[in-house]
């Protein structure tokens, strides 16, 4: 598949300022990763992925400001726990004055529906509901019916 970076999210002629070929196997769990070079400090660009006809939903980054920064402002995430929370942080945080996002991780655990050590509601299921354990238990969808983070 093919992969480009943008200036803005329509990949307009002249916005696009990387692209490449990636290959994604299943001998890598069909993940790839790519390392655009030759972007600016400090600048958002958009991405997306092309496999045939197939265009995948465009991403949005920004590469970190240069060194001379004196500062970055970070909103940091971890251990959301998708089954329990409601989220409104993140809200809170993309209204803040933050300039970059870093989640570290733990979007929702292993554990089987209503197990989880501090379950407070478990209103939002994850599926399957019984322990997550493999590449494609991660994988599966999260049901349409569950409330919406808010
Ligand atoms: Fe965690």
């Amino acid at each position: 598949m093919t992969y480009e970076v943008a200036t803005d999210n329509i990949f307009s002629a002249t916005s696009v300022v990387a692209s490449g070929f990636v290959i994604a196997t299943a001998s890598t769990n069909f993940t790839a990763k790519v390392d655009a070079t030759g972007l600016q400090a400090g600048k958002t660009y958009y991405y997306r992925f092309k496999a045939g006809s197939t265009v995948s939903p465009v991403g949005k980054t920004r590469t970190l400001p240069d060194s001379t920064a004196t500062e970055v402002k970070l909103a940091v995430f971890s251990c959301a726990n998708y089954p329990e929370g409601f989220f409104h942080v993140y809200g809170l945080a993309s209204k803040s004055d933050a300039q970059y996002a870093l989640h570290l991780g733990d979007y929702l655990y292993e554990y089987p529906d209503g197990t989880y050590p501090t379950a407070a509601t478990g209103f939002r299921k994850h599926q399957p509901v019984t322990e997550i354990y493999s590449l494609d238990d991660y994988r599966t969808a999260m049901p349409s019916t569950n409330p919406t983070p808010i």
